[in-house]
């Protein structure tokens, strides 16, 4: 939680730039999969900056709910103006059901990008998130793809791909935004992640691992090469049963 309090402030501007992959890849996945907001109530998980929930509060959602663990993203909606129908809250996703302003709550979309790997119990936090949520309702997630951490650990460990994809237990390394951080990631495997969602209470719609197009590869090569070895994101789209 400390270590996103170091990189709260460089975060947003950083992910706003026009070739960040938040900008090219996830958020175009993600608002896809999200669809109509329009009369819905929607709980953006680990949220950031809130920059997503903002632009969903403003394309028409009834209520949105931001949660983050990190105070310095929370802490920033006390002086920014923001619609009545949107709110956050400090909170972490490992524990969903122990955070006061989820009690007694029903939502639409739950959305969780770019952080289950933050939870120390991703079983748990599948399970919280399904008692969010009525039967239908929607579960967007994106994750970062599991062959991004056999890479890391390739490279970093020596260690074997088969080791390194296996090896679940938490694993550290140096932001790609700043060097001088260091974020700890729990390493599922596919299997894990799939089973957690299955398990818990949910059906899987569909499966994505977008890539860059063929024009952003040419225009922003150095993003192709990223993407090219370290594979970027997977995205589940689910709803309860
Ligand atoms: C890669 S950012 C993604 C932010 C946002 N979801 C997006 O797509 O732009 C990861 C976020 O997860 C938050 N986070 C990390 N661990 C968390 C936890 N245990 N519970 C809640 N949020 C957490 C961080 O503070 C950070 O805002």
């Amino acid at each position: 939680m400390k270590n996103w309090n170091k990189l709260a402030d460089k975060y947003e501007d950083l992910q706003t730039r026009e070739d960040s992959l938040d900008t090219l890849v996830e958020f175009p996945i993600q608002r896809q999969l999200v669809g109509n907001v329009e009369g819905k109530r929607i709980l953006d998980l680990a949220c950031g900056s809130g920059r997503k929930a903002l632009q969903l509060a403003h394309e028409g959602a009834a209520y949105v709910l931001g949660i983050d663990i990190s105070e310095s993203f929370i802490s920033n909606w006390d002086h920014r103006e923001k619609p009545a129908h949107l709110a956050f809250a400090q909170g972490d996703i490992s524990r969903l059901r122990d955070i006061p302003e989820l009690q007694g709550q029903q939502f639409d979309k739950v959305l969780l990008f770019q952080a289950l790997t933050y939870s120390t119990d991703i079983p748990g936090t599948i399970a919280d998130i399904r008692a969010l949520l009525p039967p239908g309702g929607q579960l967007v997630l994106t994750t970062v793809h599991p062959f991004r951490f056999v890479v890391e650990k390739q490279d970093r460990l020596g260690a074997a791909p088969g080791d390194a994809y296996r090896g679940e237990s938490f694993y550290s390394f140096p932001t790609i935004w700043d060097p001088t951080v260091t974020l700890s990631h729990a390493t599922p495997m596919f299997s894990t992640v799939v089973n957690a969602i299955i398990k818990n209470g949910f059906c899987i719609d569909q499966v994505i691992e977008p890539d860059l197009s063929d024009t952003q590869k040419k225009k922003y090569s150095h993003k192709a090469q990223w993407m090219a070895k370290y594979f970027g994101i997977v995205a589940y789209d689910c709803h309860a049963v």
